[in-house]
């Protein structure tokens, strides 16, 4: 008994001095499941994920909860969001239903978490919802759809701000951080839709100009753009394009057609959970107004042609 106790202590002590330079250091700071308590990234915190019933929200809580952090997931899915707090298990997953176009609801959820947990760390502002996929030509745009994604996209995200600013900045720390697009960043050619991009920027926007305000406060603010992720908004969106194509067969048209290709892999949700992750953590301690780009060079590249043509 004593001797495994021993080995136990070893074994931790050993993990601490693990760093740059020595054996093993790449396998125990990477790995995407930390197997002790000690490679646990946000071991101790609290986060409110938005959208965290589905794709990259779903993704980000698990990875979360991975690395040992209590998550409130806020949605408006509710049969999803209680299959997703099973999964996750109910100490260290539950769910509130909150609309992020109604600010009453937003204030509550982030209410919750401190009410359950004394405290919130994170607040990942992600739900949102899809452009139009056959919108209608400019001359005919409905501006009902412009209001509507600028209500949940970039009002969501304004509201998220406002309440995680109103009880992180009092503990003078946190990290919030929002989902845009690459459709924030480049136009995405004749066919995008005006109210998901204009939405998406907005939400750029609010990251750059919050960012300086919450730094003097410790709470920094950061934005994750990904790029096409084959989630089942994604899919949902490119069967309209594309009807009659199965569900496996429009991943695959997003993964090689959509996307950037990066030789030998795909973009999925998980890797907007890592970046997630990374941004949440304190490895991130000084990164503040940033908007970290997934997209595995797209924006840069082949951003100016029509992703479905290319
Ligand atoms: N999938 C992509 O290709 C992609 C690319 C760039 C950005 N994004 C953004 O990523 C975020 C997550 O999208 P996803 O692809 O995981 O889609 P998803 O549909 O799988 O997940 C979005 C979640 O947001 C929730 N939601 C929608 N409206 C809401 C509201 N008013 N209040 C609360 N929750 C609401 C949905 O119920 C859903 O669970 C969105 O902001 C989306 O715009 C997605």
């Amino acid at each position: 008994m004593f001797i495994r106790a021993l080995q136990l202590v070893l074994r931790e002590k050993r993990s601490r001095i693990i760093g740059p330079g020595s054996p093993g250091f790449a396998v125990n700071a990477f790995s995407s499941a930390p197997s002790s308590q000690s490679q646990q990234r946000l071991a101790g915190k609290v986060a409110v994920i938005t959208g965290g019933a589905s794709g990259i929200g779903k993704a980000t809580a698990a990875e979360f909860v991975r690395n040992g952090a209590k998550v409130v997931i806020a949605d408006i899915q509710d049969d999803l969001a209680h299959a997703a707090v099973a999964e996750l298990g109910p100490d260290a997953a539950c769910y509130t239903r909150c609309d992020v176009s109604d600010e009453a609801q937003i204030a509550a959820a982030v209410d919750l978490a401190v009410a359950r947990h004394g405290r919130l760390d994170v607040m990942f502002n992600n739900a949102g919802v899809g452009g139009r996929p056959l919108r209608p030509p400019l001359g005919a745009m409905d501006l009902a759809d412009f209001d509507r994604a600028m209500a949940i996209n970039a009002r969501g995200v304004m509201a998220g701000l406002k309440h995680a600013a109103r009880v992180m900045v009092p503990r003078r720390s946190g990290s919030v951080i929002c989902t845009a697009s690459v459709a924030g960043v480049v136009g995405m050619g004749p066919m995008a839709d005006p109210a998901y991009g204009a939405s998406k920027a907005a939400v750029l926007g609010l990251v750059r100009v919050v960012a300086a305000e919450m730094a003097r406060s410790g709470v920094r603010v950061n934005a994750i753009s990904p790029g096409a992720v084959p989630t089942p908004a994604a899919i949902r969106t490119f069967t309209t394009l594309l009807p009659g194509k199965s569900a496996e067969e429009i991943r695959r048209i997003i993964e090689e057609n959509v996307n950037m290709v990066v030789a030998g892999t795909v973009l999925e949700a998980e890797d907007i959970a890592k970046a997630a992750l990374y941004l949440a953590s304190d490895e991130a301690k000084y990164v503040s107004g940033h908007n970290l780009i997934v997209d595995g060079g797209f924006n840069v590249t082949r951003a100016a042609s029509r992703p479905t043509e290319s």
